[in-house]
């Protein structure tokens, strides 16, 4: 299993380019499916969720073709409305579920396997998707959700355009439903809509490719139905949830970075959080470079929020920051119902950190040691690297295939930028120890 050594201590310095959204690129590769020609994307971070979505669309008989480094075409023109993809692969990824209603815009039914994702606290009955049944039973589809599968029929018929107010702000509910609306007919009308950059960047995309999406970025979505989206090209939206975790990164080892490719503007929830806590934060175009304007960062208050408000996805990265700031923090998770599995991990690195309920608190501390921890999920996983950054020692940890499902080469961008981290990889130890037998015993014979 592939593991990442950090020694701490060293300054992050230098620029690094930010890759385009995992979150926007799962929604647009899935949007695809409504496209009745070739889309070209740009600007795709391949990552481990990208490469699960882009399987699935390979199993529902897509041609995907890389065409340079981050950037594929996608001939969506052979899909059957009977297609189905691997069960196993909808369960490695929870944007699986905008094939769900992808296809069912598209064909007027679909079948697809629960998705997976990272467990926020819903243990086995993962995370809800009410919402989305909500979207799609408005819109005329009949579903149902068992033994694994989930099943949506308009009986092959197009949709009908509705009105639909979500009980809760969500992002996956709110996309979803926009890909089922896209190719309905008449008008569908989406109120209390997330409003993150994604769910734009999805909008844009659609529009693009001759779509009528309306109001996205507010929380009054109005999707107007046409007959036929055609193809055309398309480059995702920059990450802001990569740039805040370098931002991070860079803040707990006391350094100066410059994140590129960025929309500062999408980056104001996290900078002003930074900023409270005494980084200096300078934007440039699509730059923002971050230094610190004191020796040691201030504790602060943060609570989660959707979009505009402080991103749940940057909140185990703001907790460790915080755990090498001076004084006492607290942070609450408001969107999900537990998130801070990994604290257990950042105590084990001499943190003072406990829970209460969906409160979090943080006595700061400068004195974080190195030890073997594990990535409990995707950006607990980047919070483990940063806490691996600003601690003494050497920081091993494992199960890094979960962030690597979402940060694009980590480990090259943080070379570059002057950290001391390397990649560990147990199979290729058990192979040079297969070969030193190997060559033991070869020698043996010989002799
Ligand atoms: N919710 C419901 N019912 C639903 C859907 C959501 O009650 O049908 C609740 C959830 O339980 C949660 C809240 O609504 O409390 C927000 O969930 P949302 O639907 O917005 O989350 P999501 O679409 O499943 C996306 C990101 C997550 C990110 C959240 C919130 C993708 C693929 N995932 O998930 O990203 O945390 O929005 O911003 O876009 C990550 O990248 O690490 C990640 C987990």
């Amino acid at each position: 299993m592939k593991q990442y050594d950090i020694i701490g201590g060293e300054k992050l310095t230098g620029e690094v380019d930010i890759s385009g959204t995992k979150n926007a690129a799962v929604a647009v590769i899935a949007a695809a499916l409504l496209v009745d020609g070739v889309c070209y994307i740009d600007n795709i971070p391949e990552v481990g969720d990208v490469t699960t979505i882009m399987e699935i669309l390979s199993d529902l008989g897509v041609v995907i073709t890389r065409v340079a480094p981050n950037s594929y075409s996608f001939d969506c023109r052979a899909i059957k409305p009977d297609s189905v993809a691997r069960a196993e692969l909808y369960g490695k990824c929870r944007a699986s579920y905008y094939v769900l209603g992808a296809l069912l815009g598209r064909f007027g039914k679909v079948t697809v396997a629960t998705p997976g994702g990272c467990d926020f606290g819903y243990g086995t009955s993962g995370r809800p998707i009410d919402q989305h049944i909500k979207g799609f039973e408005a819109l005329g589809a009949e579903v149902e959700h068992s033994g694994g599968w989930i099943r949506a029929t308009n009986n092959g018929s197009r949709l009908q355009g509705s009105r639909i107010y979500m009980d809760v702000v969500s992002v996956g509910a709110t996309i979803n439903t926009i890909l089922a609306a896209v190719l309905s007919e008449g008008t569908t009308i989406i109120e209390n809509a997330a409003l993150e950059p994604h769910v734009v960047d999805l909008a844009n995309f659609l529009n693009k490719m001759g779509a009528a999406v309306r109001g996205a970025g507010s929380s009054t979505i109005r999707v107007y139905g046409v007959d036929r989206l055609i193809g055309g090209d398309y480059s995702i939206l920059p990450d802001q949830i990569e740039a805040g975790t370098y931002l991070c990164m860079a803040a707990a080892t006391g350094g100066r970075i410059t994140v590129r490719n960025v929309v500062p503007r999408h980056l104001y929830c996290i900078t002003s959080k930074l900023s409270d806590m005494g980084v200096r934060i300078e934007e440039n175009g699509d730059c923002v470079t971050s230094s610190l304007t004191r020796k040691r960062l201030k504790s602060t208050n943060v609570k989660t929020a959707p979009y505009p408000g402080f991103p749940t996805d940057m909140q185990p990265q703001i907790t460790t920051l915080l755990c090498t700031a001076e004084g006492t923090s607290k942070v609450t998770e408001a969107v999900w119902d537990n998130r801070f599995q990994y604290l257990e991990q950042l105590q084990n690195m001499g943190a003072i950190v406990s829970q209460s309920g969906r409160d979090a608190v943080v006595e700061g501390s400068m004195n974080l040691t190195g030890a073997p921890i594990i990535a409990t999920d995707l950006r607990a996983g980047a919070a483990m690297v940063i806490a691996g950054l600003a601690a003494e020692g050497v920081t091993r940890i494992s199960d890094v295939w979960k962030i690597e499902r979402g940060y694009e080469d980590l480990v090259e961008k943080l070379r570059r930028l002057g950290a001391n981290i390397t990649i560990h990889n147990d199979i290729e130890i058990v192979d040079m120890a297969s070969d030193i037998i190997g060559a033991d015993k070869r020698a043996e014979s010989a002799a």
